[in-house]
């Protein structure tokens, strides 16, 4: 018998890294913020029969990413058996115009989203406890040992100074600043950036928790610099975590060139974002008009997109 619920949505947005991935898995700090600029909607459609799923992705990228639908069907399921629902009598659309793997938390956002158009489907309310671990499970079959930071920010609307296990920091990126990030339109796997640091941390633990806790000061200087409105520091504290991130091995050619032709069109400063091992890159910007520049010149220098994005603007609907 068809489903009488009526049609659901549940929408999260894209995230950056301001700094502090992979250190977070390890217990320092980062600083993200949500990035509205890319979002997903989920949107729960009644019909007869088992669950359906049709996703339109940011240029076409599902197609190439298998694993992503693995973690949705994974995310639907989990959140069917919470609710005590069959896999039955209903279609799940996805639209994303967030690109997969590259560090935009693409994978969490698509978790947050159904989950919120599931139980909206249902009529349940949802608490942000239960969004959150269930958006986990997802997680955790995608990046293997999630910090949960990717899933705080596609669900929030506010930036965060996030600390694994601890309870959520809202905290304003108030800074006269722009970011311009740029997408390397390579896939990076955040499970195997994370596991080749578990790895490195395991043949050379001495050095890697170095560069681990050094990547935790770095987020607490860019912390300090965000709340003395000093976007010359962050940007330095920037390109010193794109340094230590590269000695950790997440970065590579294509992400280097990136960062490097935005410092020399201006930039303040450099960094990949997120997992790594291809996905986006930000840079620091103290003006639109460098913003614009520097974006120019990373099209030029083979980014396949960008986006401008003002500091202390993320307010998301
Ligand atoms: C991925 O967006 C961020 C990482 O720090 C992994 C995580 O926090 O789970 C690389």
């Amino acid at each position: 018998m068809l489903n009488l619920n009526q049609p659901a949505l549940g929408k999260a947005n894209g995230k950056i890294i301001l700094m502090g991935e992979h250190s977070v898995v390890y217990g320092e700090p980062a600083i993200a913020i949500p990035f509205p600029a890319t979002h997903i909607h989920a949107t729960i459609t009644p019909i007869e029969g088992p669950v359906q799923l049709d996703c339109v992705y940011y240029q076409g990228d599902l197609a190439s990413a298998p694993q992503h639908l693995e973690n949705l069907i994974a995310v639907v399921e989990s959140t069917l058996n919470e609710l005590k629902q069959e896999f039955n009598n209903f279609k799940l659309t996805i639209e994303s115009t967030i690109p997969v793997e590259r560090g935009m938390g693409s994978s969490a956002a698509v978790a947050i989203a159904t989950v919120r158009a599931v139980f909206n489907y249902y009529s349940v309310p949802l608490t942000d406890d239960k969004l959150l671990t269930l958006a986990n499970i997802s997680e955790t079959i995608a990046h293997g040992n999630p910090s949960g930071l990717d899933a705080a920010m596609t669900s929030g609307r506010h930036p965060l100074y996030y600390i694994k296990g601890k309870p959520f920091v809202p905290f304003k990126v108030s800074l006269s600043a722009y970011l311009i990030v740029a997408d390397t339109g390579l896939k990076g796997q955040t499970r195997d950036a994370v596991a080749s640091i578990a790895q490195l941390n395991k043949e050379d633990t001495e050095t890697t928790m170095d560069a681990i806790h050094g990547l935790g000061d770095l987020a607490r200087q860019a912390k300090f610099a965000i709340e003395s409105a000093n976007p010359v520091t962050l940007g330095l504290v920037m390109n010193e975590a794109h340094e230590t991130l590269s000695s950790l091995g997440v970065s590579n050619e294509r992400l280097n060139h990136l960062v490097s032709t935005a410092r020399t069109n201006g930039a303040l400063g450099a960094k990949l974002t997120g997992g790594g091992r291809g996905g986006c890159m930000i840079a620091l910007a103290a003006d639109k008009d460098t913003a614009a520049s520097i974006s120019n010149a990373l099209v030029d220098a083979g980014a396949v997109n960008t986006w401008t994005h003002q500091l202390g603007d993320e307010s998301v609907e």
